[in-house]
Formats: structure tokens, sequence, C-alpha cells
């Protein structure tokens, strides 16, 4: 199979990442990156890299788009000539709809929507996809073992990936971003910043562990914070600064910012 990929940055470098390491990748695939970086000396086992618009023989099974939601426009038309009819185009840009992709390309490729995550680099990504404008059940199937080569895939339809996006595609961030506040809270002047980062990353670990077993979250939340305790003083406290709400509030933002850049 030859994929092509236009964008090589975080998301791209994620995913060809994964799918070089997942035992998916036959040794007689290829993957084509198309770059815009001039003099640039990338160099990746099994991969090759193009300066974007440069002109390839023969075709790609599966082309993905990996640039930000605003470049995508300009990266197919510098592109243009690598789209064919029979492609399927993949495409993990937020907020760009299935039809202002199948309007740029001018063709009939399939176009299919993906929302991965940046674990995507440790085979972990939390991946919707969505699939509506693809007929083959064939290359549905192949977009499907991609993406579950680095990580979890969830169907969903185009109307959901607003939510998916703010939820699992922006995660990771959020997730980091309340490990800085454990690590910039300011307190246990005697252990040192990196001992405490790694703490606070087990503990992380070790909860998460927690919740894959257990079938009542609220139930093992109640037995961390006995009545009267420092856990219960805590949470009370994020209760009152409505913790809960800020958290939905966020999201609500990031899905809103999702359906600006679709319009
Ligand atoms: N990062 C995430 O966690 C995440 C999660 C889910 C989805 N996504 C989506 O993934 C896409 C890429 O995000 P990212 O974080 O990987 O961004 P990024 O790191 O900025 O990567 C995009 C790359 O594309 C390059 N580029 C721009 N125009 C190009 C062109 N015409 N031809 C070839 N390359 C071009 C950019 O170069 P310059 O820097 O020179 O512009 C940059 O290297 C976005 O649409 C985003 O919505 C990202």
């Amino acid at each position: 199979m030859r994929l092509a990929f236009i964008g090589y940055g975080n998301m791209s470098s994620a995913l060809i990442g994964g799918i070089l390491s997942s035992n998916k990748f036959n040794p007689s695939d290829e993957i084509y990156i198309f770059h815009n970086k001039k003099n640039s000396d990338f160099n990746l086992e099994k991969c090759k890299f193009l300066e974007s618009g440069t002109e390839v023989n023969g075709s790609f099974e599966i082309i993905f788009l990996c640039v930000k939601p605003q470049d995508i426009e300009t990266a197919i038309n510098e592109n243009i000539n690598i789209f064919r009819d029979d492609q399927t185009v993949i495409s993990v840009a937020a907020g760009v709809t299935v039809g202002t992709i199948k309007k740029l390309l001018r063709n009939n490729s399939s176009v299919i929507r993906a929302m991965p995550n940046l674990c995507a680099v440790y085979n972990e990504s939390i991946t919707g996809i969505c699939m509506e404008d693809e007929s083959s059940s064939e290359r549905k199937g192949i977009v499907e073992e991609i993406f579950r080569g680095i990580g979890h895939v969830r169907k969903i339809d185009e109307n959901e990936m607003h939510d998916f996006t703010a939820l699992f595609g922006s995660g990771p961030a959020y997730l980091i971003y309340f490990y800085e506040a454990l690590l910039d809270c300011g307190k246990f002047k005697n252990i040192s910043n990196e001992d405490k980062s790694m703490l606070i990353i087990h503990l992380l670990n070790s909860t998460s562990k927690m919740l894959f077993v257990t079938k009542d979250v609220k139930n093992l939340r109640h037995s961390i914070s006995s009545k009267g305790g420092t856990t219960e003083a805590a949470i009370k406290l994020l209760e009152d600064k409505n913790f809960k709400e800020i958290i939905a509030e966020a999201l609500e933002v990031a899905m809103k910012r999702s359906k600006d850049i679709s319009k």
C-alpha cells in the first residue's frame, strides 16, 4: 500500500510513528511525506520526504491531510496532481467538513474525517472516525485497521465530530494542564521538582488503573474521601468553586471553536 501525508508536524509525525511501529505496517508499504520546509534534512526509515507540490509517479491509495485547518486549501491546491478519483482522503483537521474538502478536491475520491490525539505516538490515541462518505467496505476496513494500529477507535457521525474534538482531540492537553496544576501548587519544598513530577505521573497512572477495573467510580472516589477527612475537604472546595462547571464550560468553548472553524 502507498500512503501519502501532506504536512509533517505534531500530528502527522505521531501518526506516522504509530503506523511504523504497529504490526499492521508491511515491509512493502510506502509512506510519502509532503512537507513545506525548504532544505530540510528529514530522515525516517521507510519514508520518502518531498517538498509540497513535488510531482510523483504512480498513485496513492490513501492520502492524509495533516495541516492546520487554515492551510488545507493551499495544501490541496499545491498537491492537486496527486489526487485521484479512486483514493481515500483522510483529513485530521479540526472543524473542516467532508463537504469543504470534497469541494476543494473537485474529484470523486472518498473523504474520511478522523480526530486522533497526540497519544498516537505511543499507539494510544483515541480516534473518532467519520466514514459516511466512503462506500467501499474494504477501504473502510483498511482505514479502521490503520487507526486501530495507533490506539482506540470509535466510528462516529460527522455531527458528533465537534464533541469528539473537544473531549478527546484536546483531551491530553486538559490532563497535562491538571498535572501542571498539581506540580505548580508550591507544596513540598524538600522534594525536587523532578521527583515531584515523577510522583504525580505515577499518581495519574495508578489512578487510571483503578478507574479501568472499578465498576462504580463514584463509590471509588467516596472510598478515598472519608467523612471529615482531608480529601473530602479538598473535594468540597472544588465543588464550592464549581470545578465541574468550569470543565464543562471549557469543553463548550472548544466545541464552539470547532464549529466556528467549520463555517
Ligand atoms: N495536535 C493535536 O493534538 C491534534 C489533535 C487532533 C487533530 N489535529 C489536527 O491535525 C492538524 C495538524 O495539527 P498539528 O498539531 O500537527 O500542526 P503542526 O504541528 O503545525 O503541523 C502542520 C504542518 O503542516 C505544515 N504545512 C502547512 N502548509 C503546508 C503545505 N501547503 N504543504 C505541506 N505542509 C504544510 C506546517 O508547516 P508550517 O509550520 O511551516 O506552517 C506544519 O509543519 C490540524 O488540522 C489539527 O486540527 C491536531
